[in-house]
């Protein structure tokens, strides 16, 4: 095997050095594969004290993939953060995870499969009038979850009063507490299928353009129907490297999405064979991919260097003009510094180095297909762009600033 992947799983509560209890079996399927460095953070540090602490620390900047609890837009950011700085380089960034985590982000992009939403920010009123002027009937939920109990409503009629729906709301902020996310969803109810009295849903993972895995997920029986390919693959290319699509069945025999979630910190199936998904994990994300988008640009000519303003021309390891390939941005230094891969200067090859980020010019946007490229950047420690809609759109946001600040350079 050529190369091992990280998981990184949260501890035990009181226990730093064991994993957390109710993750223990996919740890011991992770490790049974052999494929995967497992680190653990301290469930109670991290989850009551917002610090990082780690079993051990890798020695050298490491991608990793977070299996465990769900947490919120903003503390997985600093999650990313706090991890990077430890050297562990997240898989998914937190602006890919707030697009799969919080369904309203990406409704528009399934919108022709899913029942309609209506939503109302944070701090807005849920106006029962507004909801009854679109649906008979709805279930309530934030934009990442919904509750369940016996207490709690799973189908609303529209004909409750504004104080009715008020009440239900108290209860619904009390049992989400600290998770509570973006504000109030409300979704269409629909009529779904059942088989002895149990609901036919499933959930896909995908990775990277994959699915990896299907399974039932609603403990209905082994014989129902599955939903259909054209469907699950419909939505292979969504903006995030690891993410979930649940479907259900409905009444009438059609499919639709229920909800989405990132592929981190969803759970896996009642049943589902926890080694098998591990291992097809492992071959989806170190998958070569035949093509990339990239950001590419050229190395300075002159430029001053040190107190003297001596002129130099290029950069130590790269002559002037040189075609170099940048990287994501890796740290959260506003691109001072970047990551770039390009021929040095009396050498065969490439090279993959650190330089400041105004020793490049003429920034552009280029799919990579040379074979040598894209060799490196597949084997390579840091993270580079892939082949999503996604990369495609985050280099095209920076080339009008990057572009900008050459301008003003030269004025
Ligand atoms: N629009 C809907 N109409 C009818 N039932 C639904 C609808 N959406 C979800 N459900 C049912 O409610 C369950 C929980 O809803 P879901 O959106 O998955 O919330 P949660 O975040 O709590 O998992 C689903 O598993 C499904 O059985
Ligand atoms: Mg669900």
């Amino acid at each position: 095997m050529n190369k091992k992947m990280t998981i990184l799983f949260p501890s035990d509560y009181f226990n730093k050095k064991a994993v957390d209890e109710d993750l223990k079996n996919e740890y011991d399927a992770v490790m049974a594969t052999g494929m995967y460095d497992v680190i653990l953070f301290s469930y109670d540090d991290w989850f009551n004290n917002d610090t990082i602490i780690l079993d051990h620390r890798p020695e050298t900047m490491t991608r990793a993939i977070y299996r465990g609890w769900m947490m919120t837009p903003e503390k997985y950011e600093q999650f990313e953060y706090r991890l990077y700085d430890q050297k562990i380089d997240l898989i998914t960034n937190h602006w890919e995870y707030e697009k799969m985590h919080a369904f309203p982000n990406i409704y528009n992009k399934v919108i022709e499969d899913t029942p309609r939403i209506i939503t109302f920010p944070k701090g807005t009123k849920v106006d029962i009038e507004v909801i009854k002027s679109s649906f008979n009937r709805f279930k309530l939920k934030d934009y990442v979850k919904s509750v369940k109990g016996e207490s709690f409503p799973q189908c609303f009629s529209s004909d409750i009063t504004q104080d009715e729906l008020d009440d239900y709301l108290k209860v619904f902020y009390q049992f989400r507490g600290d998770l509570f996310t973006g504000g109030i969803c409300i979704k269409e109810f629909v009529d779904l299928k059942k088989y002895d009295g149990k609901t036919n849903e499933y959930r896909a993972f995908y990775v990277r353009g994959q699915v990896i895995s299907l399974c039932r997920n609603s403990l209905q029986g082994n014989y129902t129907p599955e939903p259909p390919e054209e469907l699950i693959y419909k939505y292979a290319h969504l903006n995030n490297p690891f993410y979930t699509i649940d479907f259900a069945e409905k009444e009438d025999g059609s499919w639709i999405i229920i909800e989405t979630g990132d592929g981190q910190v969803s759970g896996l199936s009642e049943g589902q064979d926890y080694e098998a998904f591990y291992r097809a994990l492992y071959h989806a994300m170190t998958r070569d991919l035949e093509w990339r988008w990239c950001l590419v640009g050229n190395i300075v000519d002159e430029h001053e260097y040190g107190e003297d303003k001596e002129i130099r021309h290029g950069t130590k390891s790269f002559t002037r003009g040189t075609k170099v390939y940048i990287a994501p941005v890796q740290w959260g230094d506003g691109f001072e510094r970047i990551v770039v891969l390009g021929k040095p200067r009396r050498r065969l090859g490439l090279i993959e180095i650190i330089i400041p980020q105004k020793r490049v010019e003429n920034y552009r946007l280029k799919k990579i297909h040379d074979p040598r490229v894209l060799e490196r950047m597949n084997k390579s420690d840091h993270s580079w762009w892939e082949n999503t809609d996604a990369d495609r759109e985050c280099i095209e946001g920076m080339l009008t600033w990057l572009n900008e600040d050459d301008k003003e350079e030269s004025l």
